[in-house]
């Protein structure tokens, strides 16, 4: 066991190790989960306008730059719009006059309505009548869109003028002459020259305006075409119909107006330029990215690869989940998002292009396999690593319940039991586990139980070999009897008497230890003698041989054990009884050494009323005479038939050994006799034991004779008994009965009543 400990303790810092990295382990594995479950709700909606702006006006989104009122728009003249009621509760946003009706970020356009110019002959008077129109953005981050407008005139006799004027006033005319005859020669559809011709603008153009030449004034055609229409509008605006050549339908649907597209930029400076004053700078949005305007001074921003959003705002720009637009972002494999990209990868065990193409399986099996194993190795290994981190904790806990167990046995001084057993060996003593026992006794079970008192029960106990045992199991010690523990086990195992019950071993890792004794079959001399249901018709030879096994028993101990032990408790309920009667004295748990100090003696108190020798009673003093008295009593018992404490006729409480003295006094011997041992042959004998008892009850224990003594007295007597006349010496008997009592009534006053019962804490209760 010695061994097994220091083996336990080797072991700590590896344990301790191993216990920090299974903290860790759990830790992460914690973590991980939690992590991965809130991962997912992260993608924030994109925003479009300075905080508290309104992102559209009617249906029309309003994006920053552009805003309504001067606070939610980019700080420069044009994109401050208003959003005006057009009647009937419809919004629609304005920027002065203009209405704009879809703006764009990207491209960076706007769309606006054109008026659209006319010019009519009236034929009544001869008379040509024309409209003016001109728009004009200077100073304003507008420009007409070279790209996506065309300068239209629909007429069969008409040259219209454009004017146009860029940032740096240059300005530049162009027109379109359109001249047919008849209205047989139009087809519906493209403007294709005939009744409808169209023109390019340059780029860079922020003023327009619209000028008819005087001398196609529709004189020639006003029959079938009394008016010409000409305005700059977006190329895919007009669908031609020869309605427009002959009717005035152009002047009258959506007003009279036509779309034009607008290319705006910010400033009038190249990104290199701009981006030196960090105040007026538009691009500072993280992930924006900068670049001149294609159509204009100026400069555009825009979201860098890999994000989206409005990037003329702080935070605009977010990144692309590429994986949920499978369309745009092709991937065939594992696709993973990243932040400005993202990945498109094969699945393990297969290779190809997965962004372009598909993955097909590898057919290198080497390497999936070395793959394959590899990840069976890492899960396995995992799990062997928690697997150990449980076992390590099984281990702690087993190691505590260990060290409970050897705090125990090391308080009950087990080691020094341990270190004795070793130096003296052959010792058939043994050191019991706690489960050994609980075994043993099938848990303590209360069908196990063999007898049991104030101080503890006894407990019947099958040992694996199948022998039986009783295993004494304590209630309480004190701590001075816990210190001692090992080392009374020491003296009591070596307690080698056939008429002792022997002590076989102990168990000492529980908090009061547990004894355990051979098992005695027979029941206890108390039960042979009282017990009603038993045959109580037993010899005098047989009661003569038990008085004389206890009695050389209790000799033994009182001289030849070494040191002398006391037993302390002797009664006929401790005498033991095996098959054939032979006597076996029991219960060394009251068993007591002889006090080698004064302060021993105050704790010594035990014994069982009936059995207890008065003068211990007033001198607290327990000697080997104390065992005398007591086993005086017993004597009695055996004689009588009666109990220590017994009751006669009218409920009257008497004491055995009172009635005894006052009968011998008296010389009324024969009335307290047991009837079935009442016999003519034998009352010489009987006179004998009688005398021998009550010399054992003398009040004065020096006047009691030794243990030895009385069982020499008892083993003449047997032999007396057995061979009368070799052994008869009248005699000896005679001076025996003769002799005078040192005996006197008043002497045995009831000092051990009631009272004293309970102040000494005696047992009486069986
Ligand atoms: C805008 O709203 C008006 C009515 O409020 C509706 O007639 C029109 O079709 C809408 N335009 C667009 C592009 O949704
Ligand atoms: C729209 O409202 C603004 C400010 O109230 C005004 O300056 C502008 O002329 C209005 N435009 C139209 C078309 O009513
Ligand atoms: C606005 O213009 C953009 C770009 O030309 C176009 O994609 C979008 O459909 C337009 N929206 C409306 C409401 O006309
Ligand atoms: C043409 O002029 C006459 C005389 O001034 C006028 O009465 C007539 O209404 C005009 N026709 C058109 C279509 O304007
Ligand atoms: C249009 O431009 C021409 C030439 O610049 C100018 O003479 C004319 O007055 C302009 N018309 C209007 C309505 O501004
Ligand atoms: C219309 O044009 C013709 C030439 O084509 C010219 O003679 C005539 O005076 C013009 N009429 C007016 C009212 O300008
Ligand atoms: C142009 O008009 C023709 C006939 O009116 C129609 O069939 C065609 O779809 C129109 N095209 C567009 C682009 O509006
Ligand atoms: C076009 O419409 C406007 C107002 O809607 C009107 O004043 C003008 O006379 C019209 N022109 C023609 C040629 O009908
Ligand atoms: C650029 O714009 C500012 C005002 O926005 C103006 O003062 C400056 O003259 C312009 N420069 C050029 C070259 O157009
Ligand atoms: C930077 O721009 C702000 C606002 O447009 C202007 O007030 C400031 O003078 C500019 N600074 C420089 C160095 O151009
Ligand atoms: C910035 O924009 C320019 C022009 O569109 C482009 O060439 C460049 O790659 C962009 N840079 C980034 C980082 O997106
Ligand atoms: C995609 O695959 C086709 C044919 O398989 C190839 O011609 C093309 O270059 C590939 N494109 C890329 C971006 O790899």
């Amino acid at each position: 066991m010695g061994e097994a400990r220091t083996g336990v303790r080797g072991a700590k810092p590896f344990m301790g190790a191993l216990m920090l990295l299974c903290h860790f382990l759990l830790t992460v594995l914690l973590v991980a989960v939690t992590a991965s479950a809130s991962a997912s709700a992260s993608a924030s909606a994109s925003v479009n306008t300075l905080p508290g702006c309104p992102e559209t006006c009617g249906n029309v989104s309003i994006p920053y730059p552009f805003g309504i009122g001067s606070d939610c728009s980019f700080p420069a003249p044009g994109f401050a719009l208003s959003c005006n009621d057009t009647g009937n509760g419809v919004h629609k946003p304005f920027l002065t006059n203009v209405e704009f009706f879809n703006i764009s970020l990207l491209p960076a356009q706007a769309r606006i309505y054109n008026q659209i110019s006319w010019q009519c002959y009236n034929a009544t008077d001869a008379e040509v009548s024309y409209s003016t129109w001109y728009l004009q953005f200077i100073g304003e981050p507008y420009r007409f869109s070279d790209a996506d407008n065309k300068f239209t005139v629909v007429g069969c006799d008409t040259l219209a003028y454009i004017r146009g004027q860029n940032q740096r006033e240059i300005s530049y005319t162009s027109g379109c002459v359109s001249v047919c005859h008849s209205s047989e020669s139009l087809t519906n559809g493209a403007c294709s020259g005939i009744g409808c011709c169209q023109t390019s603008i340059p780029k860079g153009i922020n003023f327009y305006n619209v000028t008819f030449d005087g001398n196609f004034n529709n004189s020639q055609v006003w029959n079938f075409n009394p008016c010409s229409f000409a305005v700059l509008a977006e190329v895919d605006w007009l669908n031609f119909s020869t309605a427009y050549i002959t009717t005035r339908e152009l002047n009258e649907t959506n007003g009279g107006r036509a779309p034009v597209v607008l290319d705006w930029a910010i400033g009038n400076q190249t990104c290199e330029v701009a981006q030196r004053n960090t105040t007026s700078y538009a691009c500072l949005g993280k992930h924006s990215n900068c670049s001149d305007s294609t159509n204009g001074p100026g400069y555009l921003c825009s979201c860098s690869s890999g994000y989206q959003g409005n990037p003329y705002l702080p935070n605009g720009c977010q990144d692309i989940n590429e994986c949920d637009l499978k369309e745009k972002y092709p991937c065939n494999g594992i696709c993973t998002n990243t932040d400005g990209g993202y990945k498109c990868t094969c699945p393990r065990g297969t290779k190809g292009d997965p962004k372009n193409g598909t993955c097909n399986s590898d057919h290198s099996n080497l390497s999936t396999s070395m793959k394959l194993v590899i990840g069976i190795v890492t899960t396995t290994s995992f799990a062997l690593l928690l697997l150990l981190c449980i076992v390590v904790s099984m281990v702690r806990e087993r190691r505590k319940l260990i060290r409970i167990k050897e705090e125990y046995f090391r308080r009950h001084g087990g080691r020094l039991l341990l270190e004795e057993m070793k130096s003296k060996q052959g010792l058939a003593f043994k050191v019991f586990t706690k489960e050994e026992l609980e075994q043993a006794t099938n848990n303590f079970d209360r069908n196990r139980i063999l007898g049991g008192g104030g101080h503890g029960t006894v407990y019947k106990g099958i040992l694996d070999d199948n022998h039986a045992v009783a295993i004494k199991k304590s209630k309480l010690i004190d701590d001075h009897q816990k210190k001692e523990f090992g080392k009374e086990m020491v003296i009591l195992s070596q307690i080698n008497h056939r008429n002792v019950v022997k002590l076989l071993g102990c168990c000492l890792e529980v908090e009061v230890p547990m004894l355990v004794y051979e098992f005695v079959s027979n029941g206890t001399l108390f039960q042979l003698i009282h017990d009603r249901k038993r045959t109580s018709h037993i010899s005098l030879d047989t009661r003569l041989e038990i008085a004389l096994q206890s009695a050389e028993a209790l000799a033994y101990l009182h001289s030849s054990a070494s040191p002398p032990i006391l037993h302390g408790d002797v009664k006929s309920s401790n005498i033991l009884l095996d098959d054939n009667y032979n006597a076996k004295v029991s219960d060394f748990g009251a068993s007591m050494f002889v006090p080698k100090d004064e302060t021993q003696f105050a704790t010594l108190v035990q014994g069982t009323c009936g059995y207890l020798d008065p003068e211990y009673l007033q001198t607290c003093q327990l000697t080997d005479k104390s065992d005398v008295y007591s086993f005086g009593v017993v004597l009695l018992e055996l004689l009588t038939g009666r109990k220590a404490i017994y009751f006669e006729g009218s409920n009257e409480e008497k004491s055995l050994s009172s009635s005894f003295l006052s009968a011998m006094k008296e010389d009324r011997l024969l009335q307290l006799l047991d009837s079935h041992i009442k016999n003519e042959e034998d009352m010489e004998l009987i006179g004998e034991i009688a005398e021998l008892a009550r010399q054992c009850l003398n009040v004065r224990g020096e006047d009691r004779p030794s243990m030895k003594e009385v069982a020499d007295d008892l083993d003449r007597l047997r032999k007396f008994k057995r061979h009368p006349f070799l052994q008869h010496n009248s005699e000896e008997i005679e001076n025996l009965l003769g002799q005078p009592s040192s005996y006197t009534e008043n002497e045995i006053s009831g000092s051990y009543s009631i009272e004293t019962k309970a102040a000494l804490d005696i047992e009486c209760g069986r």
